[in-house]
Formats: structure tokens, sequence, C-alpha cells
């Protein structure tokens, strides 16, 4: 059974096809999906996709992108949303310096706010950083993220930059990017960190792994995902969807166990 940490079937490159694809999801293996908001509009989006689907739970929280949406007013919705038995997370959040807007300060204001917000309401937090390693992590020690918990998505960063975040308990999102030919470095990385501190996710629509790199992403093509991670463990590929989906549930601990 595969567990997809992250995925937006709220983006609107779902609008044609979302409910036949969603559907189809537990039939191919896929038991568990977190759709995680980048944006109020998103975060509504996926309030009203978990309500729909007993196997989509979700994520609110504003992307360091969109952060030039939030005030009090916003940040106090957030929070609210968390007390729903299917939002098990707070994220995406963090730091994004790839994009110059909004300006540094401005992330990071929210970004604290946020991680407050999942101390408050007891959920770990998905945290998106690109670009921003340093200011990421000093963040993150700051605020003890240890004692909240959560997951680096969509990781990107060196084996050394791992470490940090082994050090504080946290768990790594692994995508599409592993089956690239251009990224050693995140090959390198996946061979150090323990099998018990893996996540699958594919960040859908974005991020397709080989053999549909550049297409429409989906859960359905996380069997490839676990297939590159297994071959670098050396272990079966069933193994890594096992472990990987007891993570996830250790991880996102508001979501009941199945039989
Ligand atoms: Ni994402």
């Amino acid at each position: 059974m595969i567990f997809e940490t992250h995925a937006h079937y709220d983006d609107e490159s779902f609008d044609e096809d979302r409910r036949e694809l969603l559907l189809s999801l537990p039939d191919n293996g896929i038991g568990y999906v977190i759709n995680v908001g980048a944006d109020l509009a998103g975060c509504r989006e996926t309030l009203r996709l978990t309500e729909e689907y007993p196997f989509v739970y979700g994520a609110v929280g504003v992307h360091p992108s969109e952060t030039a949406e939030l005030d009090d007013a916003g940040l106090a919705w957030l929070r609210e949303q968390c007390a729903r038995d299917k939002i098990v997370a707070v994220g995406e959040i963090g730091l994004d310096y790839h994009q110059a807007e909004p300006e540094r300060a401005v992330q990071k204001r929210w970004f604290e706010r946020q991680m407050e917000t999942a101390r408050e309401t007891g959920l770990p937090v998905i945290i998106h950083s690109r670009d921003a390693a340093r200011d990421t992590l000093d963040i993150l020690h700051a605020l003890r993220a240890e004692e909240i918990g959560g997951v680096i998505h969509c990781f990107s960063y060196t084996k050394e930059i791992a470490r940090e975040y082994l050090d504080m308990d946290f768990y790594f999102g692994i995508g599409g990017v592993v089956t690239f030919g251009n990224a050693k470095k995140l090959r390198e990385a996946v061979q150090y960190i323990p099998m018990d501190r893996i996540l699958l996710e594919t960040d859908s629509p974005y991020l397709s792994p080989e053999p549909y790199r550049g297409r429409r992403n989906s859960s359905l093509h996380l069997p490839y995902v676990a297939e590159a991670i297994a071959a670098l463990k050396n272990i079966p590929r069933e193994e890594v969807e096992a472990a990987t989906a007891q993570n996830a549930l250790r991880l996102f601990r508001k979501i009941p166990a199945r039989g």
C-alpha cells in the first residue's frame, strides 16, 4: 500500500478528470492521500476534497510565495481548520528565495507564525524550502521544531543539511526528482537518510518522475519513485512502499491506521 504525502489535487490541471482520477487511486494501491493547501483558496478546496473522498486527508497552510495574502484573520481561519478531524498537518509553509517576492521579511514572519499555529494545535508541519537552506534551519532551530515534528517536502539539499534535519527527527519527502538523470546529489542524500525517515510524495501536478518527466503528475506515478528509492537502498520496492506508509502514519498521527 502506498501513502501519498503531498499532492495538490485542487489544482486546475485536474478540473477535467479529478473525480475519475481520485476514484481510481485505491484500486491502484494508493491507500492514503494528503492534499496540501498552498494558499487560502487551495485550503478551502482541500477541505472539500477531504469531505468527498474517505482516503483523502488535508494539510492547511500558505506557501511562502503566497504569504502576501495572509493577515491575522487568515491565520485565525487556518487555526480553526486545524481542529477538523481530517486536517492532519500545517503546510505547506516555509521559505522560497528562488522567487524575489514577497520580500524575505514577509516570508519569515508568516513562516514563524504558521509554525506557532502548528505548535498550538498539536499538528506536524510540511516544510517547503527552496534556495533558503540556512534561514529555514535557523528558524526551525529557534522555534524548537523538534518538539513540533514534520517533513521537509521535496528535499533538494545536501547530505550535510539532511544531517541537521535528522537531528530534529524530521522526515524527508522524496518524489519524482530522485528519478532525474541530473539528481546525483539527491540520490546521495537518499542513500544516507535512514529508511524510517523517508516519505513518498509527488507534488502533483508537478515533478513527474521518469519516464513521465514534464507531463502532469499524479499519485499513480509513485511506483516509479518507490522503485528508484528501492534501487538506491538495495531492497525490494514493496519494502519501500510499506516502510514509507508506516512512517507517514507515525508522523501524521491524527490519521487512524486501517487493518
Ligand atoms: Ni507542494
